[in-house]
């Protein structure tokens, strides 16, 4: 907990380290009660930073210091400065070794950050800056050293001891405990630190390299979930292949190994040669995961592995740059997830919860840009924007230059910046000296924060046979309130003819069509484009594939939207044109709601839908994704003031009217597909994703009649199916009817079922959450008194509150007020066990200004409440005052 005012670090402060680490030799002593980490640090003056010896500032938190030597010299009180998080030495020599000792106390670490216990396993977390409440250093990330890590431990309890590199030694020590060495010839940076000490089984496998050298692949995990470790397993091999197929990257050490640990405050970690991961990322297997934490697993465990190369070889020169790695990695996992599954499918899930999470989120008062200039607490920046948007901004390099032109700026990066800590500047430069371009205005999109509108107007010339497009952009204003200037967008579209075909493409002044699809390059604030030869006035198909991260609008009408679901040649803007065409409906009927107004569902949306259910032509998961009208939190981020009653009246009358009306032929395709599941048994697969999502989204709408055949086919499914994700959607639709009865059953079953099972249990709770029946809040409350249930856990208190105020919008936006004090209440509790979970479940509150002046005010005061509280985190305070500002 801090002691004095935050202070806010800016990026143009940057200075290179004044002191080096060659070398890093650790020794840690595991005790139950505290332990004792021993640092041998061999550091010289960093040559570019000249002459003379400044002092030396090591960073460090909460250690005790036991002892402390330069060279042969031990120190005594006045040789050196302490502070809450500094040590001050005055070395000597150009070249020096510093020894440490401190004593440190894992057993009662419940920020989960450092070295910390998970259930009876010792584990870290050190990014971004936890390895300095380990031992003092140079806890940043361009100073990068190799590191040798001897761990010593009762033999008995943690008879695994595990860190980053090659194992070089171990044997018994002496009180029943023993040891184990490990080296990484690797320079690292100390973020990507990580040691284990468990009683632990692992999974074994090896991959062949395509150099032919073999990698030993591990996964660890408590004994009783070896079971469920083949599907990160099968992932990760997957990762390994695709990385060397289409980056060109190999493995480079010997040994490959991933930790599961039930404690975690994010996903993953990709510390070097051993990923340390929440449990909720490696565990799957059909009876206990769903389809969805399959394709999590797959993700994520991709997502680790690749952060190898982006990320660990080449690391980031200071946390200002955290794009640099995350935005590139979320881009090469996401591609990577497409070649597994189905890329449009998996493109329609990222732009979903792109434009409602990180709209909002670049909408609010914690918006940055993907480069920020400044923080208070680095760990409030492992953003949607920094993650989700810097992808985008990578994935529109790509767009931009082309496959082969992206493919031979990474290989010069690659080559360029090996064992270096470099900056977003650095990886755009490669990309431009590959390709022979500038990118300068492009870089626009590191340094402006705020989601850009793009308004596209027509004009049709029948004379002429031209037709013209105007684009005009606009960056709303963001709380840094820095003047925008025009982004490059690139715009991928296409013109359809009455029959729905794509013309050929001619712009002005071309000698012919170049293609039919085409990316257009957006530069200034308004631009026009003008098409040749067009015989009659075509439909655009604008922003194809979700071609950049912006809010455009064109004046559409519903006809228009109802041709583009059924013709368009791309895929993502069939399912687009769908999304439109449901937000207009639905506001539509909001407006209705709120005039007071008996609520009438536009005829063409059922239409629209009928044809899609009906065509077994297309992709079962895209029938299923063209069903899922968007949700709540989507229409709150595009609304003004956001209506929740009314949001949520409007889509819950539109959603009854669809099943009522379409029942004959959902009911027919839920049977169809649930007889297929019925009979196949599980398979982690695109093909039966697809079905499988058809078939629940069928079930939840089919459950809104009301009708018993649907209650008794529901309960048939939560009873016989074989796999977690026709029994989750079973008890989700039950939990959300009204069938009281038949809801305690299933609950009652499914909890006596799982209840040793905490990843499940964490459904359980979410599911529950997530109702909107009323008394929402008394529920949530009721769970937290749950024997499954503790704050100390992170992925409990996600399933839990972090559902309940994310998902559940009626219950948790009521008038009265509950929720947010509720919420409150929470974080000054999580603020004092967990700041980084505090931090993040505060994000509902921040987003007041969206909201009526009664919501508001009583959002504003629970924010105030929070930070008169008492002594807040660095994470919690930045939050609540951006927010209150
Ligand atoms: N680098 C991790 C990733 O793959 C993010 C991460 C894991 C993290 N644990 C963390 C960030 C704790 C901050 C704090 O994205
Ligand atoms: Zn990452």
């Amino acid at each position: 907990m801090r002691t004095e005012q935050p202070q806010v670090i800016y990026l143009k402060d940057y200075q290179a380290p004044e002191y080096l680490i060659d070398e890093t030799h650790l020794t840690f002593e595991l005790f139950e009660d505290h332990s004792l980490v021993h640092a041998q640090l061999l550091m010289r003056r960093n040559p570019a930073r000249g002459e003379g010896l400044p002092p030396l500032v090591l960073n460090g938190q909460q250690l005790q210091l036991v002892s402390v030597q330069l060279d042969d010299q031990a120190l005594s009180a006045g040789d050196y400065q302490l502070d809450d998080d500094s040590l001050t030495l005055h070395p000597k020599a150009q070249t020096f070794t510093l020894d440490t000792t401190v004593k440190i106390h894992p057993e009662s670490n419940t920020a989960l950050e450092g070295l910390y216990k998970s259930g009876s396993m010792y584990c870290t977390q050190c990014e971004a800056e936890g390895f300095r409440k380990i031992t003092y250093y140079l806890d940043r990330p361009d100073v990068m050293s190799t590191f040798t890590t001897t761990v010593i431990a009762e033999q008995h309890r943690y008879p695994i001891l595990l860190s980053n590199g090659n194992p070089i030694g171990s044997g018994p020590a002496d009180d029943g405990r023993h040891w184990a060495t490990w080296e990484d010839p690797f320079k690292k940076p100390a973020y990507l630190f990580a040691l284990v000490a468990g009683d632990l089984w692992c999974v074994e496998d090896t991959f062949t390299r395509q150099s032919g050298r073999d990698v030993a692949l591990r996964i660890y995990v408590e004994p009783e979930n070896i079971d469920k470790c083949q599907h990160a397993m099968v992932s990760l091999k997957k990762s390994m292949r695709w990385d060397e197929e289409v980056y060109g990257r190999e493995y480079d050490l010997d040994i490959f190994m991933i930790v599961a640990v039930n404690d975690f405050n994010m996903g993953a970690m990709e510390n070097k040669g051993l990923n340390i991961f929440n449990s909720s990322c490696v565990l799957a297997r059909a009876e206990t995961a769903t389809d969805a934490a399959h394709q999590r697993v797959e993700g994520v465990v991709a997502h680790e592995y690749f952060h190898n190369w982006t990320g660990n070889r080449i690391t980031c020169r200071d946390w200002f740059q955290l794009s640099l790695k995350e935005g590139f990695t979320v881009f090469r996992d996401a591609e990577f997830s497409a070649d597994m599954n189905s890329r449009t499918v998996k493109r329609i899930e990222d732009v979903a919860y792109l434009r409602t999470h990180q709209f909002a989120e670049d909408a609010g008062p914690m918006a940055h840009p993907v480069r920020p200039d400044s923080f208070i607490e680095i760990s409030n920046f492992y953003t949607l924007t920094i993650y989700e948007k810097g992808a985008e901004v990578v994935g529109m390099v790509r767009t931009l230059l082309g496959a082969e032109g992206f493919r031979k700026g990474s290989d010069l990066y690659f080559e360029r910046h090996d064992g270096q800590a470099v900056t977003c500047d650095d990886f755009i430069k490669a990309m431009e000296d590959a390709n022979g371009v500038d990118l300068t205005q492009f870089k626009r999109w590191y340094s402006q924060a705020g989601t850009p509108r793009l308004e596209v107007s027509e004009d049709y010339d029948s004379t002429a046979q031209r037709y013209s497009l105007t684009f005009r952009q606009s960056c709303p204003q963001t709380p840094d309130k820095r003047e925008k200037l025009p982004f490059v967008i690139p715009v991928a579209l296409g013109l359809l003819d009455a029959e729905g075909n794509d013309l050929p493409l001619r712009l002005d002044g071309e000698a012919s069509a170049q293609g039919s699809s085409r990316v257009l390059s957006l530069t200034e604030a308004e631009q026009t484009f003008i098409f040749l030869d067009i015989a009659a006035k075509p439909l655009p198909s604008l922003l194809r594939g979700f071609s950049a991260p912006v809010k455009l609008s064109f004046p559409y009408n519903r006809d228009q939207l109802m041709f583009l679901m059924q013709h368009d040649s791309d895929g993502f803007n069939r399912w687009e044109a769908g999304q439109q065409l449901s937000v207009q409906v639905l506001q539509e009927l909001i407006g209705q709601h709120q005039a007071g107004q008996p609520l009438s569902l536009d005829p063409r949306l059922i239409t629209a839908l009928a044809t899609v259910i009906g065509n077994d032509a297309l992709d079962p998961a895209m029938v299923a994704e063209m069903l899922s009208l968007p949700g709540e939190a989507y229409l709150t981020e595009i609304s003004q003031v956001a209506d929740v009653d009314a949001i949520h009246a409007a889509r819950e009358f539109a959603r009854k009217q669809i099943a009522e009306q379409l029942f004959d032929a959902l009911w027919s395709r839920y049977q169809a597909n649930r007889e297929v599941s019925r009979r196949t048994p599980y398979v982690a697969a695109a093909e039966h994703f697809a079905r499988r999502s058809l078939q629940n989204i069928a079930l939840s709408y089919l459950m809104l009649s009301g009708k018993p055949q649907v209650l008794a086919a529901t309960l048939e499914q939560f009873k016989d199916s074989d796999n977690m994700t026709e029994r989750l959607t079973a008890l989700a639709v039950v939990v959300n009817s009204p069938f009281e009865a038949e809801r305690a059953e299933v609950l009652q079953a499914f909890a006596e079922h799982f209840k040793d099972n905490p990843l499940v249990m964490d459904q359980w709770f979410s599911v529950q959450a997530a109702s909107s029946l009323p008394g929402g809040l008394a529920r949530v409350k009721a769970l937290m008194q749950h024997p499954a249930f503790t704050l100390k856990n992170p992925n409990k208190v996600r399933a839990l509150i972090g559902a309940f105020a994310g998902q559940n919008l009626v219950n948790f936006h009521a008038a009265d007020g509950s929720g947010y004090r509720f919420l409150a209440d929470l974080v000054i509790e999580l603020n004092a066990l967990n700041p980084q979970i505090a931090s993040r479940q505060l994000a509902p509150l921040t987003r007041w200004r969206k909201y009526d002046s009664a919501r508001q005010a009583l959002m504003k005061a629970e924010l105030e409440r929070i930070l008169a509280s008492g002594t807040l985190s660095s994470d919690v305070y930045e939050v609540v005052s951006k927010s209150l500002a």
